[in-house]
């Protein structure tokens, strides 16, 4: 199979696995971490083909969207073995993903350059305006209020469990995670990308606690 096919076949592949998910790893989210992967890979003359293929199929074996972690990986596997003959380039696929899906998105380090450029995608995308849209529809989802001006927006006992949806808001997220992820970028390219959705993020804070506290006192 050319290139092209085998890129057709797993976005087709991705789209049926991931069109119903509602946790935030929708199909719209990996066609932005592909498009991503694509141009952090050619800043950084990693494989274009490995980047994009791995990218299509990085959410597929999410824990969230499988009965467990190696159904999900097993999935991935069969799926390559049918669609790519060459065994170096799907051994290389296929420890991207099992190295993000163990990592959980924290700080697994990535042994090649075309993992560092996918795993930077990935964070990327939890980045700026689609992270702040994506945490606020992930907490709406989970029960996880926006603000609530009684919990500290940097509580320390709330970033170990974070996971605890049942704690915390969507404003501690922030701290939690996403404004942690612009020095855990493996790229040049992938930082220079994070440094300006960091950026955008903290402005969205500030104005979120100004609006927050507009007028200061109650008038009625
Ligand atoms: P990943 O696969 O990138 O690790 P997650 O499943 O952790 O993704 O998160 C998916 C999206 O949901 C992200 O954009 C993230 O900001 C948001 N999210 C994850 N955990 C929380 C949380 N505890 N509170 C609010 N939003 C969260
Ligand atoms: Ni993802």
């Amino acid at each position: 199979m050319e290139d092209t096919q085998i890129i057709a076949e797993a976005e087709n592949f991705a789209k049926e696995q991931l069109g119903q998910d509602k946790t935030g790893h929708d199909w719209f989210h990996t066609d932005r971490v592909r498009n991503t992967a694509a141009l952090i890979a050619e800043m950084e003359n990693a494989d274009v083909f490995i980047c994009t293929v791995a990218a299509l199929l990085h959410d597929v074996a999410d824990e969230k969207l499988n009965p467990s972690k190696e159904a999900g990986l097993n999935k991935v596997h069969n799926w390559l073995k049918k669609h790519l003959n060459d065994e170096e380039q799907s051994g290389h696929i296929m420890q991207i993903i099992e190295t993000m899906s163990f990592s959980g998105g924290g700080g697994e380090p990535m042994s090649t350059l075309e993992g560092q450029v996918v795993q930077d995608a990935d964070r990327l995308d939890a980045l700026g305006a689609i992270g702040i849209t994506r945490v606020m529809v992930f907490s709406g989802a989970k029960g996880r209020p926006v603000y609530d001006p009684e919990i500290p927006p940097r509580d320390e006992s709330l970033q170990k469990e974070y996971r605890d949806y049942s704690k915390g808001t969507a404003v501690n997220h922030f701290y939690e995670k996403l404004l942690k992820l612009k020095d855990l970028m493996n790229t040049a390219y992938g930082r220079k990308l994070a440094e300006e959705r960091h950026g955008f993020m903290l402005s969205f804070l500030e104005q979120f606690y100004k609006e927050w506290n507009q007028g200061g006192q109650k008038l009625l």
